[in-house]
């Protein structure tokens, strides 16, 4: 008989606990009890599984007695109080806040990218942020083959990507009816808002910080990246403009064929029928989109490319439990 695990999905009414849910179902995760659970605004709440509703719980210290798995996405105050709490239950806690991730006892994994991290945990593995995680999944089979020396990444984010809240916000611009809450500082209907996360005293924003210090933790390299990080009226998915410099020479043709073999990503790309990503098209896929592919001619080894994926899915959910699958994979 297949074993099964205990899992409890912590922030299960947000945006990225009920994909959760949808992912664990969709990859037919071996799931024998789901518990749900939230805030106590939440109590009474429902969230369906398998098609059977499974009422949601307050969050305590004690909700992760007998847990296997904890997928925590509650924002990081949150983690930072009860992923400890969960871990010294014995459960394996997959944590999406950025709590976390430059802990150096805490892994930080992308299945694509690092898998053999996963394994190195103590009772936390850090989930990365959503624009690095598509990033890196293109990232990683380039570096491999020619060396990456630096890149430059400026980003087009989904508002699911600041939660309810902020679809909410977009929602309700769109339908110009009064905001039942304001998350962005400027309206995002019809505008472009460079600002992710608050501002650092460099000047760079948290969103851009993450950007830069989570991929050479990602990747095991000291790969210097720069960023710009930026809001869009989108609800789709994330897009990112990625420049690439190289070590070695590297054809548009040749990054071309190694993207497609790679593990996790889709390659679009034929401008002559318009083909190329977009959010509204990666919308509810867990693959990585990589399209626009063609030579800089400003430097000897460069490359330019288009990414793009559904955050809510591989740069939250899927990757998660993606992690966990991982794990389950070498405890049979
Ligand atoms: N959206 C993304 O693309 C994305 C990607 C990667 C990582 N993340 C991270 O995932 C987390 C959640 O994001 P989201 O977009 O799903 O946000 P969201 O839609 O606002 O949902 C937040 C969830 O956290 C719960 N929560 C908040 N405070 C809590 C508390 N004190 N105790 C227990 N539960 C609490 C909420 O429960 P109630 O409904 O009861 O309030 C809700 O279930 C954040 O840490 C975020 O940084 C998000």
């Amino acid at each position: 008989m297949t074993k099964s695990y205990t899992v409890a999905v912590v922030g299960a009414t947000g945006l990225v606990g009920r994909m959760m849910t949808t992912i664990l179902e969709e990859q037919n995760f071996p799931v024998g009890r789901l518990i749900p659970l939230a805030s106590a605004r939440s109590e009474g709440m429902e969230v369906l599984f398998h098609g059977k509703p499974v009422k949601v719980q307050t969050l305590t210290g004690e909700s992760f007695a007998g847990v296997d798995f904890a997928l925590f996405s509650a924002g990081a105050s949150t983690s930072k109080e009860f992923s400890p709490k969960a871990a010294a239950h014995g459960a394996v806690v997959i944590d999406n806040s950025s709590a976390f991730r430059m802990d150096p006892d805490v892994p930080l994994v992308v299945p694509e990218v690092n898998p053999e991290d996963a394994f190195k945990h103590h009772g936390i593995i850090a989930n990365p942020n959503c624009s690095t995680i598509q990033m890196v999944v293109a990232l990683k089979p380039l570096h491999d083959a020619f060396g990456i020396k630096r890149v430059v990444v400026s980003t087009y984010q989904s508002v699911t990507g600041a939660g309810k809240k902020g679809v909410n916000q977009l929602d309700d611009e769109i339908a110009k009816v009064p905001l039942r809450e304001q998350k962005f500082p400027h309206p995002i209907a019809f505008n472009i808002l460079p600002h992710i996360d608050v501002f650092l005293p460099d000047g760079y924003t948290k969103e851009e910080q993450k950007m830069m210090l989570e991929t050479k933790k990602i990747m095991g390299a000291d790969i210097p990246v720069t960023a710009t990080t930026v809001r869009v009226p989108v609800f789709g998915g994330h897009s990112e403009a990625v420049n690439i410099e190289f070590e070695r020479p590297c054809s548009p043709e040749e990054a071309r064929s190694i993207l497609s073999r790679a593990p996790g990503i889709i390659v679009q790309d034929d401008p002559s029928k318009n083909l190329y990503p977009m959010p509204i098209h990666a919308y509810g896929k867990n693959e990585v989109f990589v399209g626009r592919i063609r030579k800089d001619f400003s430097i000897p080894n460069g490359i330019n490319l288009w990414i793009v994926s559904d955050n809510i899915r591989k740069g939250a959910a899927t990757n998660a439990v993606q992690i966990a699958e991982l794990l389950i994979s070498r405890m049979k």
